[in-house]
Protein backbone atom coordinates (compact mmCIF):
# COMPACT_ATOMS: atom_id res chain seq x y z
CA UNK A 1 0.00 0.00 0.00
CA UNK A 2 1.47 3.86 -1.34
CA UNK A 3 0.56 6.75 0.85
CA UNK A 4 -0.53 8.83 -2.50
CA UNK A 5 -1.36 12.50 -1.28
CA UNK A 6 -3.64 14.36 -4.09
CA UNK A 7 -3.65 18.02 -4.14
CA UNK A 8 -5.51 20.19 -6.35
CA UNK A 9 -6.59 23.68 -7.08
CA UNK A 10 -9.75 24.40 -8.03
CA UNK A 11 -12.27 27.29 -8.60
CA UNK A 12 -15.52 26.02 -9.85
CA UNK A 13 -14.67 22.21 -8.77
CA UNK A 14 -14.39 20.80 -11.96
CA UNK A 15 -10.31 20.02 -11.18
CA UNK A 16 -11.80 19.31 -7.29
CA UNK A 17 -14.15 16.53 -8.51
CA UNK A 18 -11.37 15.42 -11.05
CA UNK A 19 -9.13 14.84 -8.12
CA UNK A 20 -11.62 13.16 -5.91
CA UNK A 21 -12.50 10.73 -8.67
CA UNK A 22 -8.67 9.97 -9.01
CA UNK A 23 -8.85 9.49 -5.27
CA UNK A 24 -11.57 7.23 -5.29
CA UNK A 25 -10.00 4.73 -8.06
CA UNK A 26 -6.70 4.61 -6.59
CA UNK A 27 -8.55 3.53 -3.22
CA UNK A 28 -10.08 0.62 -5.16
CA UNK A 29 -6.66 -0.53 -5.58
CA UNK A 30 -5.64 -0.28 -1.88
CA UNK A 31 -3.76 2.63 -1.82
CA UNK A 32 -3.81 5.25 1.28
CA UNK A 33 -5.39 8.26 -0.80
CA UNK A 34 -5.41 11.81 1.04
CA UNK A 35 -7.69 14.54 -1.48
CA UNK A 36 -6.51 18.04 -0.35
CA UNK A 37 -7.24 21.51 -1.61
CA UNK A 38 -4.17 22.95 -2.38
CA UNK A 39 -5.18 26.81 -1.42
CA UNK A 40 -2.88 27.62 1.66
CA UNK A 41 0.33 27.60 2.86
CA UNK A 42 0.17 24.55 4.38
CA UNK A 43 -0.32 22.95 0.97
CA UNK A 44 3.51 23.36 1.09
CA UNK A 45 4.10 21.12 4.07
CA UNK A 46 1.83 18.49 2.94
CA UNK A 47 4.09 18.11 -0.36
CA UNK A 48 6.34 16.36 2.00
CA UNK A 49 4.48 14.08 3.67
CA UNK A 50 3.38 11.12 0.86
CA UNK A 51 4.75 8.13 -0.24
CA UNK A 52 3.15 9.94 -3.91
CA UNK A 53 1.77 12.60 -4.84
CA UNK A 54 -0.94 13.92 -7.83
CA UNK A 55 -0.81 17.44 -8.55
CA UNK A 56 -3.66 18.90 -10.51
CA UNK A 57 -4.42 22.56 -11.06
CA UNK A 58 -7.07 24.51 -13.24
CA UNK A 59 -6.14 26.45 -16.27
CA UNK A 60 -7.01 30.55 -15.95
CA UNK A 61 -4.99 32.52 -19.19
CA UNK A 62 -2.58 30.06 -19.72
CA UNK A 63 -1.51 29.12 -16.17
CA UNK A 64 -1.94 27.30 -12.95
CA UNK A 65 -4.02 28.97 -10.61
CA UNK A 66 -1.55 31.49 -8.99
CA UNK A 67 -1.50 29.68 -5.42
CA UNK A 68 -0.60 26.09 -7.07
CA UNK A 69 1.98 27.37 -9.14
CA UNK A 70 3.46 29.12 -6.27
CA UNK A 71 3.23 26.29 -3.90
CA UNK A 72 4.81 23.77 -6.90
CA UNK A 73 7.48 25.96 -7.96
CA UNK A 74 8.13 26.41 -4.13
CA UNK A 75 8.27 22.34 -3.61
CA UNK A 76 9.60 21.92 -7.05
CA UNK A 77 13.37 20.72 -5.55
CA UNK A 78 11.68 18.44 -3.26
CA UNK A 79 9.07 17.24 -5.55
CA UNK A 80 11.57 16.27 -8.40
CA UNK A 81 12.67 13.81 -5.83
CA UNK A 82 9.08 12.32 -5.52
CA UNK A 83 7.30 9.93 -8.04
CA UNK A 84 4.81 12.62 -9.11
CA UNK A 85 2.25 12.41 -11.27
CA UNK A 86 0.63 16.60 -12.45
CA UNK A 87 -2.71 17.35 -14.50
CA UNK A 88 -4.19 20.43 -15.71
CA UNK A 89 -7.74 21.02 -16.31
CA UNK A 90 -8.53 23.38 -19.17
CA UNK A 91 -11.29 23.56 -21.58
CA UNK A 92 -10.03 22.29 -25.25
CA UNK A 93 -12.82 20.30 -25.57
CA UNK A 94 -15.47 22.92 -25.56
CA UNK A 95 -13.43 24.20 -28.86
CA UNK A 96 -14.40 23.34 -32.19
CA UNK A 97 -12.78 20.47 -33.78
CA UNK A 98 -9.72 22.27 -35.91
CA UNK A 99 -9.13 24.63 -33.09
CA UNK A 100 -9.04 21.93 -30.48
CA UNK A 101 -6.34 19.91 -32.73
CA UNK A 102 -4.21 22.76 -32.56
CA UNK A 103 -4.41 23.53 -28.75
CA UNK A 104 -4.22 20.19 -27.71
CA UNK A 105 -0.80 20.40 -29.95
CA UNK A 106 0.20 23.60 -28.43
CA UNK A 107 2.04 23.59 -24.96
CA UNK A 108 1.10 26.80 -22.62
CA UNK A 109 4.34 28.33 -21.84
CA UNK A 110 3.68 28.48 -18.39
CA UNK A 111 2.44 25.20 -18.17
CA UNK A 112 5.04 23.88 -19.63
CA UNK A 113 7.68 25.68 -17.39
CA UNK A 114 6.32 24.36 -14.30
CA UNK A 115 6.60 20.46 -15.39
CA UNK A 116 9.83 21.06 -16.95
CA UNK A 117 10.75 22.24 -12.93
CA UNK A 118 8.95 19.08 -11.32
CA UNK A 119 9.85 17.02 -13.80
CA UNK A 120 6.97 14.65 -12.83
CA UNK A 121 6.40 10.61 -14.21
CA UNK A 122 3.80 12.09 -16.17
CA UNK A 123 1.73 15.38 -16.92
CA UNK A 124 -1.79 14.48 -18.50
CA UNK A 125 -4.54 17.57 -19.69
CA UNK A 126 -8.06 17.26 -18.82
CA UNK A 127 -11.14 19.02 -19.99
CA UNK A 128 -13.03 20.25 -17.23
CA UNK A 129 -16.37 22.28 -17.16
CA UNK A 130 -17.01 26.05 -18.97
CA UNK A 131 -20.26 27.66 -17.88
CA UNK A 132 -21.26 31.40 -19.19
CA UNK A 133 -21.60 32.30 -15.29
CA UNK A 134 -17.73 31.72 -15.26
CA UNK A 135 -16.67 34.33 -17.93
CA UNK A 136 -16.79 38.10 -17.99
CA UNK A 137 -18.50 39.78 -20.54
CA UNK A 138 -15.30 39.83 -22.66
CA UNK A 139 -14.60 36.63 -21.97
CA UNK A 140 -18.12 35.46 -23.07
CA UNK A 141 -17.60 37.23 -26.37
CA UNK A 142 -14.68 35.36 -27.43
CA UNK A 143 -15.89 32.32 -26.33
CA UNK A 144 -18.60 32.71 -28.95
CA UNK A 145 -16.86 34.25 -31.64
CA UNK A 146 -14.63 30.90 -31.51
CA UNK A 147 -17.37 28.93 -31.69
CA UNK A 148 -16.93 27.02 -28.24
CA UNK A 149 -19.52 25.32 -26.39
CA UNK A 150 -20.68 25.28 -23.00
CA UNK A 151 -20.68 22.43 -20.35
CA UNK A 152 -19.08 19.55 -18.66
CA UNK A 153 -16.53 18.30 -21.14
CA UNK A 154 -15.16 15.95 -18.67
CA UNK A 155 -14.12 12.50 -19.74
CA UNK A 156 -14.66 10.42 -16.73
CA UNK A 157 -12.93 7.38 -18.74
CA UNK A 158 -9.86 8.62 -19.24
CA UNK A 159 -10.06 10.07 -16.11
CA UNK A 160 -10.38 6.89 -14.84
CA UNK A 161 -7.99 5.12 -17.02
CA UNK A 162 -5.05 7.45 -15.96
CA UNK A 163 -5.43 6.77 -12.01
CA UNK A 164 -5.46 2.87 -13.15
CA UNK A 165 -2.45 3.67 -14.84
CA UNK A 166 -1.05 5.52 -12.16
CA UNK A 167 -2.03 2.66 -9.49
CA UNK A 168 -0.21 0.27 -11.95
CA UNK A 169 3.10 2.66 -11.64
CA UNK A 170 2.35 3.31 -7.92
CA UNK A 171 2.61 -0.99 -7.22
CA UNK A 172 6.04 -0.59 -9.13
CA UNK A 173 7.76 1.59 -6.66
CA UNK A 174 10.48 0.01 -4.10
CA UNK A 175 9.26 -1.11 -0.71
CA UNK A 176 7.56 1.91 1.05
CA UNK A 177 7.42 0.45 4.30
CA UNK A 178 4.23 0.09 6.53
CA UNK A 179 1.81 3.36 6.21
CA UNK A 180 1.76 5.49 9.69
C1 LIG B 1 -11.33 33.14 -16.38
C2 LIG B 1 -11.07 31.80 -17.03
C3 LIG B 1 -9.92 31.62 -17.78
C4 LIG B 1 -9.67 30.38 -18.38
N1 LIG B 1 -8.52 30.22 -19.11
C5 LIG B 1 -8.27 29.01 -19.70
C6 LIG B 1 -7.07 28.82 -20.46
O1 LIG B 1 -6.24 29.69 -20.63
N2 LIG B 1 -6.88 27.61 -21.04
C7 LIG B 1 -7.78 26.58 -20.90
O2 LIG B 1 -7.56 25.51 -21.46
N3 LIG B 1 -8.91 26.73 -20.15
C8 LIG B 1 -9.17 27.92 -19.56
N4 LIG B 1 -10.31 28.09 -18.81
C9 LIG B 1 -11.23 26.96 -18.64
C10 LIG B 1 -11.05 26.30 -17.27
O3 LIG B 1 -9.77 25.86 -17.08
C11 LIG B 1 -12.00 25.11 -17.15
O4 LIG B 1 -13.30 25.64 -17.16
C12 LIG B 1 -11.77 24.27 -15.90
O5 LIG B 1 -12.69 23.21 -15.90
C13 LIG B 1 -11.92 25.08 -14.62
O6 LIG B 1 -11.68 24.26 -13.51
P1 LIG B 1 -12.41 24.47 -12.11
O7 LIG B 1 -13.87 24.13 -12.34
O8 LIG B 1 -11.75 23.49 -11.22
O9 LIG B 1 -12.19 25.86 -11.71
C14 LIG B 1 -10.59 29.31 -18.22
C15 LIG B 1 -11.74 29.51 -17.44
C16 LIG B 1 -11.99 30.72 -16.84
C17 LIG B 1 -13.24 30.89 -16.00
Amino acid sequence: MVRVRILYASEHRSTQEIAERIGTRLRTHRHLVEVLALDSDPGRKALGQADALVLGSAVHDGAWLPVAESVVRGGAVRLRQQPVWMFSVGMSAALPKPLRRWADRVEQPRIAALVEAVRPREHRRFSGVIRREHLDRRGAVLFRLLGCRYGDHRDWAAIEAWADDIAGQLKELPALGPAE
